[in-house]
């Protein structure tokens, strides 16, 4: 049966919209003090790389003024990597929903020195209490894939930016590579809940990980997606054989 307007998913289950943003809450409430350790685990280090090549492309100035917004920031990574690729005029705001996440966040900026170029916000990607037009830039890394309205977050993203600014997003995608598809079925479905189980004492977390994945649009439809929400020059690369995928589009 098709999902009713007001339907979604959360992993494989059909949950109501006004229902999915606690359960993901949960999730992360429940993950957060082993988040950093689980991703290093299961993605073999590779998570590294893939917020790498999206920081990359941010390109932020290394001496002139260059306001970032990352969004779902969770516990710093990319936000860090902004700031130590820009120069002392990059300031970063994080926004995520999640105080445990920004908690781990903020330990993390301090130990590293960061706190004075980053501004923590708790606040939802649906509705973001920031001004319009004032970011040259907006990530989400791993972030869209549990907002229940993503359509929302992309327009709040588009409204937030300057024109000429950029729009990011670092995301599970598709495997399509034959054989490969297979073992990476298998190792997530099988593997990374008992990992999850091992690591952070929650193994349905994680499932809801590998599930949500495969829920979550095809590269090309949420291209489709950015464009809807006003985004010019939209496209997008895929890394590791499709395991994820950076989307871009500019405000103009
Ligand atoms: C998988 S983590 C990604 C964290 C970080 N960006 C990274 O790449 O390591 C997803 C994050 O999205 C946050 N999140 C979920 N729904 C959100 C929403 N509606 N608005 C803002 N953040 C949200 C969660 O709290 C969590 O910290």
């Amino acid at each position: 049966m098709p999902a009713a307007r007001d339907d979604t998913h959360f992993g494989r289950r059909a949950v109501r919209l006004d229902e999915k943003q606690g359960l993901v809450n949960e999730v992360f409430h429940s993950v957060a003090g082993r988040y950093d350790l689980m991703n290093d685990l299961m993605s073999f280090g590779l998570h590294r790389m893939w917020k790498d090549a999206l920081v990359a492309k941010v390109r932020p100035s290394p001496t002139r003024p260059f306001a970032h917004l990352d969004v779902a920031g969770g516990t710093g990574d990319v936000a860090m990597r902004v700031a130590a690729a820009g120069g002392p005029l990059t300031v970063v705001t994080v926004v995520d929903v999640n105080g445990d996440m920004l908690s781990v966040a903020k330990e993390r900026a301090a130990k590293r020195s960061f706190s004075k170029r980053l501004t923590f916000i708790e606040g939802n990607a649906e509705a973001l209490r920031l001004p319009d037009s004032h970011f040259d830039a907006y990530t989400i890394a791993f972030g869209i894939r549990n907002v229940p309205r993503i359509e929302d977050a992309l327009k709040e993203a588009h409204r937030v930016l300057k024109r000429g600014g950029r729009f990011l997003c670092l995301e599970f995608s598709r495997v399509d590579l034959p054989v490969f598809d297979r073992i990476y079925d298998a190792y997530s479905f099988a593997a990374i809940p008992v990992l999850g189980k091992a690591v952070t004492g929650d193994g349905g977390a994680y499932r809801y990980l590998v599930e949500s994945i495969r829920k979550f649009p095809s590269p090309d439809r949420f291209a489709e997606m950015i464009a809807e929400a006003g985004f010019a020059r939209v496209d997008f690369t895929r890394l590791s054989g499709g395991i994820v995928a950076i989307h871009s589009g500019w405000k103009i």
